[in-house]
């Protein structure tokens, strides 16, 4: 009750929004909880009531105030051909707000695959150049929680510990938390027991489809994707892509769009 709320200043590059449309839905804890008694979410371009110079004058003050004390969370990446011309926020290409906004950062964190790993606009051929932030900010470590989205309950989580605990949660060596990347969809997915016995869908709609036997010969990347989906599950644990019917794409890896085509193997 007497702890000062983190401050948060929250960046958006070349994305889609899904991220912050996950974040919003988290039900363990409530986003409400996250923003009321544990953050201060003192910039989000998307989330903010301000805008023009207001927002940018907020966004400045909290930069000079909170000097090593803010989290930077960045959703999207930044394009860097062009000068950065195909993504201008403010007036500037965002990648020098990025630079900027990472250097007096206490820690920073990548949401998504967007700044992760880079996602769909870094696919081939990539025309903007887009990078991940970690190729842009590389003189501390920057905590990547890839998904496209990730999971909301996964986004809060981070912060939770980052906040009770006044630390960074342990990585693995793609800078991943461990407490929710250690494991591969297929090591708790519920078809698992259908994959020992040779039991799988070989087209969408024959009898095993019907009948949920494992999807792996219709694409499913659960085999080789880190992620927490079937174990935390998606909208406060009721589902997830193979629970309704649909095989793993690998959101959540490095290069997935290009690691396709996404229905065969
Ligand atoms: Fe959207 Fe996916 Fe990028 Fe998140 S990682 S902003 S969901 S494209
Ligand atoms: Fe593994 Fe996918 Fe089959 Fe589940 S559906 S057991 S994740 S291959
Ligand atoms: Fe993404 Fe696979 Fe989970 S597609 S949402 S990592 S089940």
């Amino acid at each position: 009750e007497t702890k000062p709320r983190l401050p948060v200043v929250w960046l958006h590059g070349l994305e889609c929004t899904c991220c912050s449309e996950s974040f919003i839905r988290s039900g363990h804890p409530l986003v409400k909880d996250v923003l009321l008694s544990m953050i201060s979410l003192d910039y989000d371009d998307t989330l903010m009531a301000a805008s023009g110079e207001q927002a940018e004058k907020s966004l400045r003050q909290t930069i000079e105030d909170y000097k090593g004390k803010y989290l930077l969370a960045v959703e999207g990446n930044p394009p860097t051909k062009e000068e950065g011309m195909f993504c201008i926020v403010g007036g500037k290409p965002f990648i020098e707000q990025l630079r900027w906004a990472a250097k007096d950062a206490k820690a920073i964190i990548a949401w998504g695959s967007c700044a992760s790993s880079g996602c769909v606009q870094a696919a081939k051929p990539n025309p903007t150049g887009a990078v991940p932030i970690h190729e842009v900010i590389k003189d501390k470590p920057v905590i990547r929680i890839p998904g496209c989205p990730p999971i909301a309950e996964v986004m809060t989580g981070i912060i939770t510990y980052m906040v009770t605990f006044d630390r960074l949660p342990e990585l693995d060596f793609r800078n991943r938390p461990k407490m929710f990347y250690s494991q591969r969809i297929h090591d708790k997915c519920y078809r698992r027991g259908h994959f020992d016995a040779g039991q799988f869908v070989e087209r969408w709609d024959d009898e095993g489809a019907k009948k949920g036997y494992c999807l792996y010969k219709v694409g499913c990347r659960g085999p080789t994707t880190y992620n927490g989906c079937s174990t935390t599950r998606w909208n406060g644990g009721v589902s997830f892509p193979i629970q309704a019917g649909h095989g793993c794409i690998g959101c959540s890896e490095d290069g997935f769009w290009d690691n396709g085509p996404f229905y065969s193997r």
